[in-house]
């Protein structure tokens, strides 16, 4: 087929840029942004879209025109949006928000008070996590098959590339996270390349190696965990103490043997190697102690934001019952108590509830309750008789979005306010269809956790019908 001209108008998640042809959607490989024309050459017709790759840029638009700063850009699926204006990006971002809810939350953006997304100021640096796979298989681009690049050493530490569950893209500079963790990955690339350690092998599930995650916090503080697979003693070791002796810095190493299939680890010991077994993080004048299993957001300087906006728009008052599902740490939850009467977190990883309730005697907050479980178990209706009906109810589930029968319960014992935070906008949107007959969707606040990647974070307020 020959090439043909498009104008590409939008973003998709998964790394395509969208464009429409004699009424048809065209996903298009390749680097160029909504506003470019371009010339594109379609390779598959799918019934209700086509498939197509970039051959050239015609018409570059003016906001396109920003060089990405790293060198991975294009290779990496990390950061896929680079070449694109911030204020460009937060534009989209917001847009594919107010689609989602009008589409699948069927919600008339007319009669709702939609604000606009609250961007970030760091657009590099700004994760306090990064995780790390260790491969066999790394990824050979097409530039160095061209080239006939001959790697000796196809053993890679860096990230997935997308759709490849085996091919791992080396990383040399990662513009994410604050130093030292380049340094760190770095050293522990070229101490395991030459101190004979195998790389994970996707295929036959062997090999020392599995990942690496670096967790820092705005104190300093540094959380090293390697993932072994099925190692001898001596080896962890050896590791281990290279790590201790090079990176004093450190205040919390550890390691995992992990000789299963999948890499989840939650159902694994962490064992401490060197320092302390959590990290602290501070914000807003509340202390934060995390250990390797719990989630804390990895946007630190966003969370504060995000948090703020959630107190906000619940309009809590010093009478009111405050839930917080899927609490993680309590963070939420924490933030909550200081201006209402009581606060119960939920959250069903063990050690994150314990670091909740920790978290809560850190700030010398009493007014706390955290139970750890899943929230469809222990929601339930005695639960609420036992502890208090909601005023208040925040849910900020994982992607997946929240269980039928949570919903089902939120209608039986209708709080006054949802806040329903997301990174999933589709699911959330679902959700909210789901809880339209007892609740209006009065605020809408997308808020870019995430600046140079299509994902973004959104708020969503929910008022009881009268
Ligand atoms: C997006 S995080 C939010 C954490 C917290 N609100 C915060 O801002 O740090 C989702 C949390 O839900 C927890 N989780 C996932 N499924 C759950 C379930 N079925 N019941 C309770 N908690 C769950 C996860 O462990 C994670 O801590």
């Amino acid at each position: 087929m020959d090439s043909q001209k498009i104008k590409i108008e939008d973003l998709s998640e998964e790394g395509y840029s969208i464009g429409h042809l004699d009424g048809r959607v065209i996903f298009v490989q390749g680097i160029c942004a909504p506003g470019d024309e371009v010339e594109i050459k379609i390779f598959k017709k799918k019934k209700n879209y086509s498939l197509a790759n970039l051959i050239s840029i015609i018409h570059k638009d003016e906001n396109n025109n920003v060089k990405p700063l790293c060198s991975h850009f294009g290779v990496c699926n990390g950061c896929q949006w680079q070449h694109v204006l911030y204020e460009k990006q937060l534009e989209i971002k917001n847009q594919h928000v107010l689609d989602k809810m009008e589409r699948i939350a069927k919600i008339d953006l007319n009669t709702t008070e939609v604000n606009k997304i609250l961007g970030a100021k760091k657009l590099t640096h700004y994760r306090n996590k990064l995780e790390y796979t260790f491969s066999c298989q790394c990824w050979i681009s097409e530039e160095q098959i061209k080239n006939n690049v001959e790697i000796e050493n196809k053993n890679a530490l860096g990230f997935h590339k997308m759709k490849y569950f085996n091919k791992i893209v080396p990383i040399s500079t990662c513009f994410l996270q604050q130093d030292p963790s380049n340094e760190i990955r770095n050293a522990v690339d070229t101490f395991c390349k030459t101190n004979g350690f195998s790389y994970y092998n996707f295929h036959e599930h062997t090999g020392d190696l599995r990942n690496l995650i670096i967790k820092t916090t705005t104190l300093n503080q540094i959380m090293v965990i390697v993932q072994f697979g099925d190692v001898e003693e001596k080896k962890i070791h050896l590791l281990m103490n290279f790590l201790k002796t090079t990176f004093p810095q450190i205040t919390s190493l550890q390691y995992i043997v992990n000789k299963k299939l999948n890499e989840t680890y939650f159902d694994l010991d962490v064992k401490t190697f060197y320092g302390q077994d959590y990290l602290i993080e501070e914000m807003d004048g509340l202390r934060w102690k995390i250990k390797a299993k719990s989630f804390f957001q990895t946007n630190t300087q966003q969370a504060s934001i995000l948090y703020k906006k959630i107190i906000e728009l619940s309009q809590a008052s010093s009478e009111d019952v405050v839930y917080d599902l899927y609490t993680g740490v309590g963070t939420i939850a924490l933030y909550f108590a200081r201006y209402v009467k009581k606060v119960i977190g939920v959250e069903i990883i063990e050690s994150a509830i314990e670091d909740a309730k920790e978290n809560a005697k850190l700030n010398k907050i009493e007014n706390s309750l955290f139970f750890c479980g899943d929230v469809k178990d222990v929601v339930t209706e005695d639960f609420i008789s036992q502890h208090g009906k909601p005023d208040i109810l925040v849910i900020d589930p994982p992607r997946s979005g929240i269980h039928p029968q949570v919903i089902e319960t939120i209608l039986k014992i209708k709080p006054k306010t949802l806040i329903y935070v997301s990174c999933n906008p589709s699911t959330q949107a679902r959700d909210i269809f789901a809880l339209k007959e007892s609740y209006n969707v009065k605020q809408i606040q997308p808020v870019d956790m995430f600046p140079n990647t299509y994902h973004v974070e959104n708020i969503c307020a929910l008022e009881l019908k009268k």
